[in-house]
């Protein structure tokens, strides 16, 4: 299967989950349900669901159980872009191509509908079997619980907010992104991972390895695409960090450094994938196109 069906496929996989798993929009509390289902059946990138997808495969995992997962880590994503794109944190009002969930709605309720997707996240990976055992389900619970939490996700967004206008170090900055970020994506890695149960330790230090380097890189090629792409290519405001202060790798490293950072970090990305021979094919080709996408 060519990588472009293998997406297809994929995406078809998790979209039906997400569908089936958000409450309908005729459910009360209508409005908040709504909001929710505008911000996540929107059409992202759903990168995060194609890596846990990827590595499940690796694992050998069932699509089933691994589309569970992944629709939690996407459920959080969307979370956080909605909390974002508020006029507290980046104030954005375009979001994949629509107006961001606050102005199609209101303020209010776009808080409402990142706390209530959060916690729809946690429901499905403790409601559905996801794992061979509950241990490890479990664990899966955790892992979301510390990459979505303040020392992930959440945390990265509050070191972002405070750097506003601040020149950081190299170090700082890799360090936001890759709590802002890199967590997430490390988690939908290693939870699809989780949904099978043939590899050991040793694997799964190469795939957690994997999982950092395209994770920092995920943001590195954001930075890179807020200053040099367009608002019509990525369906959302360009050039909104110089304009914000920000400071990002383009700020600090400039545009070419930062082409070859992300280029050095998808080669590492490889070379940690590079003992799994062609079972990573998609790992890597999903490597390829977080360094080398246009949107
Ligand atoms: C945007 O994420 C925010 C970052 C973490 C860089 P994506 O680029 O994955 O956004 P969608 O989901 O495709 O819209
Ligand atoms: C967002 O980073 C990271 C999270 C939402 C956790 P950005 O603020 O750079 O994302 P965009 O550029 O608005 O998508
Ligand atoms: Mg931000
Ligand atoms: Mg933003
Ligand atoms: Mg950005």
């Amino acid at each position: 299967m060519d990588f472009q069906t293998w997406v297809g496929a994929r995406l078809s996989l998790v979209e039906a989950t997400l569908r089936k798993v958000l409450p309908a929009p005729d459910i009360a509390p209508q409005r908040l349900h709504q909001a929710m289902r505008y911000a996540v059946l929107n059409g992202g990138k759903r990168v995060r669901p194609l890596l846990a997808f990827a590595a499940g495969e690796l694992a050998g995992a069932d699509a089933e159980r691994v589309a569970f997962a992944a629709a939690a880590v996407e459920l959080i994503h969307a979370y956080s872009l909605v909390h974002d794109d508020l006029p507290c944190m980046d104030d954005d009002v375009l979001r994949r191509g629509k107006p961001t969930c606050h102005v199609e709605y209101d303020e209010p309720t776009a808080l409402l509908v990142g706390d209530a997707l959060q916690s729809l996240a946690f429901q499905l990976v403790s409601e559905y079997r996801l794992a061979g055992d509950a241990e490890t389900q479990l664990d899966m619970i955790r892992l979301l619980a510390a990459a979505a939490g303040s020392r992930g996700m959440a945390g990265g967004q509050a070191i972002d907010l405070a750097a506003v206008g601040e020149a950081l170090t190299v170090p700082e900055l890799e360090f936001m992104h890759i709590h802002k970020t890199g967590a997430l994506i490390r988690a939908a890695t290693l939870l699809g991972a989780r949904c099978g149960n043939s590899l050991g330790e040793a694997d799964f230090g190469q795939l957690d390895q994997y999982a950092k380097a395209v994770g920092l890189a995920f943001q590195v090629v954001d930075d890179v695409l807020d200053a040099e792409s367009s608002t019509a290519a990525l369906g959302k405001t360009a050039g909104k960090d110089a304009q914000h202060s920000k400071p990002t790798y383009v700020s600090v490293l400039g545009v070419a450094r930062s082409k070859e950072f992300a280029a050095e970090l998808r080669q590492k990305a490889l070379d940690a994938v590079a003992g799994f021979g062609e079972r990573a094919a998609r790992l890597k080709q999903l490597a390829d196109f977080i360094v080398l996408r246009k949107f």
